[in-house]
């Protein structure tokens, strides 16, 4: 049984204030959560702040974003070895706004998530294809390509990483994909990684879908084959929308 993960991207939202308000809510509504695994992925100015509020708690804390290197001169990177002194234990890599404005390419994510998955860390890493590519039909080969060469060679620990597939024109729109849509592609996904690492690994790994999901219409992605949580962008923002996506599992 894959346990299901509800992640929350808070993006760059939250001053440190913003942050522990925010987190303090979260411990105190979802302290008793068991059957789900609930993450939060402030941006990297509130980890330390969040992290001491977190620590003992069913909540875990994520990043949005790491560099490959464990230390060195890299202006302005954060290094997996300082993601897990903090607390962290995921990372999102290669998310659709760091591919279109930081030139993030699957080279870059693939690098990224070898090196967490050395460091301890659970990858959750990014897919999805843009609206052009969805109206040419290009989602197979395009979602198929980035799996292939964001998560070449992981070795023995390819089980753990978590795969959210985001389509990049239900991001922030408000006009998530149906859940048969994202069932559809995440099946595609587990089967090429099935290809790439077997039928059991590809088995184990916990997808998520992400955009555009809300308490409204999460149900839908919940109840689909396949579909093993969310990544919540706007609605993880507020206590008020996120527990109550989480609460579905309870
Ligand atoms: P929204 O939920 O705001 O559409 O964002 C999704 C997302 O990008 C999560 O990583």
């Amino acid at each position: 049984m894959r346990r299901p993960i509800i992640a929350g991207n808070w993006k760059m939202y939250k001053t440190t204030a913003e942050a522990r308000a925010l987190v303090s809510a979260l411990v105190t509504t979802l302290q008793d959560e068991e059957r789900v695994e609930v993450v939060v992925c402030p941006p990297f100015t509130a980890l330390s702040t969040v992290a001491p509020l977190l620590a003992g708690t069913r909540i875990a804390l994520g990043a949005q974003d790491v560099h490959w290197e464990d230390e060195g001169a890299f202006t302005g990177a954060v290094s997996p070895r300082m993601l897990v002194d903090l607390g962290c234990r995921y990372v999102i890599i290669g998310h659709s706004e760091r591919r279109a404005y930081f030139a993030e390419t699957d080279e870059t994510v693939n690098r990224k998530t070898r090196a967490v998955l050395a460091h301890g860390l659970v990858p959750i890493v990014c897919v999805g294809e843009s609206l052009a590519q969805r109206e040419a039909g290009q989602t197979r080969f395009f979602v198929t390509g980035q799996v292939r060469a964001g998560l070449a060679a992981l070795g023995e620990k390819a089980r753990t990483i978590v795969i959210a597939y985001e389509p990049i024109w239900a991001i922030g729109t408000g006009h998530s994909a149906t859940g048969k849509d994202a069932a559809e592609v995440i099946g595609l996904i587990r089967e090429t990684l099935a290809e790439m690492d077997g039928r059991d690994t590809a088995e184990a790994i916990r997808s998520l879908y992400g955009g555009s999901v809300k308490p409204e219409n999460s149900k839908e992605f919940m109840t689909s084959p396949g579909i093993d949580g969310a990544l919540v962008g706007g609605a993880s923002l507020k206590a008020e929308s996120f527990v109550p996506i989480v609460r579905y599992y309870a």
